[in-house]
């Protein structure tokens, strides 16, 4: 998307159908973003496999290229990454403005050339997403870090390993500090690091390029500083996200859904909360199977750092929540402004109060369609979650923010069952409308 222009694309949808069937899940965009800039890290080519071909990954490969790195695309979801000629960062800004996971970008460079100058990351509709934890990490090692004219400046003329106690858990520090870290003089700890599947997929990835990373996927991460980095070819793990909202579609529908290509424990807080309010879920190897035929119960939940319940799943269980008897209630504990999926949808019928950071929903038996706008990437996700299960036509605005973490979703929902198109003018809605009052 090459200028600001903000797409116009929207999806039409016919709720009422329970989703049947399979669906596949892709790589995960949040490992993706942070694997594609670590990958500059060595002046050796490095394949990536299963990466998702969405919004987010294709902004930041475009940034990329704009620096220097060469990107051949073997397919969707294959890339070959050489970072050899890239020098000091300056990415056009509006690309920043795009995508706020560019600032792995400054870990890379930092952890190979000992200097990175990267335009700030904007703020985020979902809230503040301060980076003081990231600065922190990097002075920490040796890094000299300022911020001026809206650019985060570093450069270090060493980098040595230190003991790092991070304020808060932060996936996007620990990943950062464990990329500036990796080639620094000595042993670097970080205390109170994240522990997502998405940090341990980082940490392989950077293992398999050379680096001594251990304890990922704990809260103590130990990174002793090697001289070099060199090729490798990965796999990105299954999205965990992008499953969880498979799954949460399967109980807004009352349908049943066989979600493939998933890792079931990264889904395990998932899938409690889903048996918790009256839904089957089956564990395979490498899938899951939810089904919901009967009504659905309250509960209450409160989002945490993995492996508590993740907060990128909470618009979507707030659609299922607002549809289950009873009263539930959900605790946003990460960011300050993720309820904004609950005025939508509260124009569908629901019955929800928002009281600091805590959403009072009150189950309604069924909600109906309506007009819509996708406040924020899962936000968004959520709102097509609430027009399948709803009686009646939604039509859903900005879709580009969902489509920049849900590759081809409404493809994937279609063969599912779901009566949906994604559409660019109203002539198309009625078309669709039409089409699909004739059979339903
Ligand atoms: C990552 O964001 C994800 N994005 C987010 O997913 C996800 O919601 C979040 O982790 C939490 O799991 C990517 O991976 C690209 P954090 P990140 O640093 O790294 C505070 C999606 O929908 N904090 O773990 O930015 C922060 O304010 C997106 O895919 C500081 O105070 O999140 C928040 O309250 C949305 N100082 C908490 O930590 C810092 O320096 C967790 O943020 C950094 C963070």
């Amino acid at each position: 998307m090459k200028d600001s222009v903000v797409p116009t694309e929207q999806y039409v949808i016919r709720g009422g159908v329970p989703l049947q069937g399979e669906v596949e899940i892709g790589g995960a965009k949040n490992a993706a973003l942070a694997i594609l800039a670590a990958a500059i890290m060595t002046d050796e080519t490095v394949t990536i496999e299963n990466m998702p071909d969405v919004r987010d990954t294709n902004v930041l490969l475009e940034a990329m290229g704009g620096i220097g790195v060469r990107i051949e695309r073997l397919d969707r979801h294959t890339v070959r990454i050489n970072g050899a000629m890239v020098q000091n960062v300056n990415i056009e800004y509006e690309l920043i403005k795009k995508i706020r996971a560019s600032y792995y970008l400054i870990g890379a460079l930092l952890g190979k050339y000992k200097e990175a100058e990267v335009p700030l990351p904007g703020g985020c509709n979902i809230g503040s997403r301060p980076i003081d934890q990231h600065l922190k990490g990097f002075r920490a090692i040796g890094a000299e870090v300022k911020i001026s004219h809206g650019s985060i400046i570093a450069h270090a003329k060493r980098l040595i390993g230190a003991h790092i106690y991070m304020d808060v858990v932060t996936v996007g520090a620990t990943i950062n500090i464990m990329m500036a870290s990796c080639m620094a003089e000595g042993k670097t700890i970080i205390e109170n690091a994240a522990k997502e599947p998405h940090v341990v997929d980082v940490a392989n990835f950077l293992n398999s390029m050379g680096a001594n990373i251990k304890g990922a996927g704990t809260d103590i991460i130990r990174i002793k500083g090697v001289s070099r980095l060199h090729s490798a070819t990965y796999s990105i793990i299954p999205d965990q996200i992008e499953a969880g909202t498979f799954m949460f579609a399967a109980a807004a529908s009352r349908g049943n859904l066989l979600v493939k290509n998933v890792i079931p424990k990264h889904l395990e807080s998932i899938t409690a909360k889903l048996i918790e309010i009256g839904c089957d879920v089956e564990e395979f190897d490498d899938s899951v199977r939810v089904s919901r035929t009967g009504e659905l119960k309250s509960t209450q939940i409160k989002t945490l750092p993995y492996p508590g319940f993740p907060t990128d799943m909470q618009p979507q269980a707030g659609v299922v929540l607002a549809l289950s008897e009873g009263v539930s209630t959900i605790t946003e504990s990460i960011f300050e402004n993720r309820f904004r999926y609950v005025d939508e949808i509260i124009r569908m019928g629901a019955n929800i109060r928002v009281k600091g950071n805590t959403a009072i929903f009150t189950g309604v038996s069924s909600l109906t369609g309506a007009r819509l706008t996708s406040p924020d990437l899962r936000a968004g996700a959520a709102l097509v979650l609430a027009a399948l299960s709803a009686d009646g036509v939604s039509v859903i605005d900005d879709i580009y923010l969902i489509e920049r973490g849900y590759e081809d979703f409404e493809v994937k929902l279609k063969k599912v069952g779901a009566r949906i198109e994604r559409v660019s003018s109203e002539k198309e809605i009625r078309k669709f409308i039409l089409q699909t009052e004739a059979v339903s």
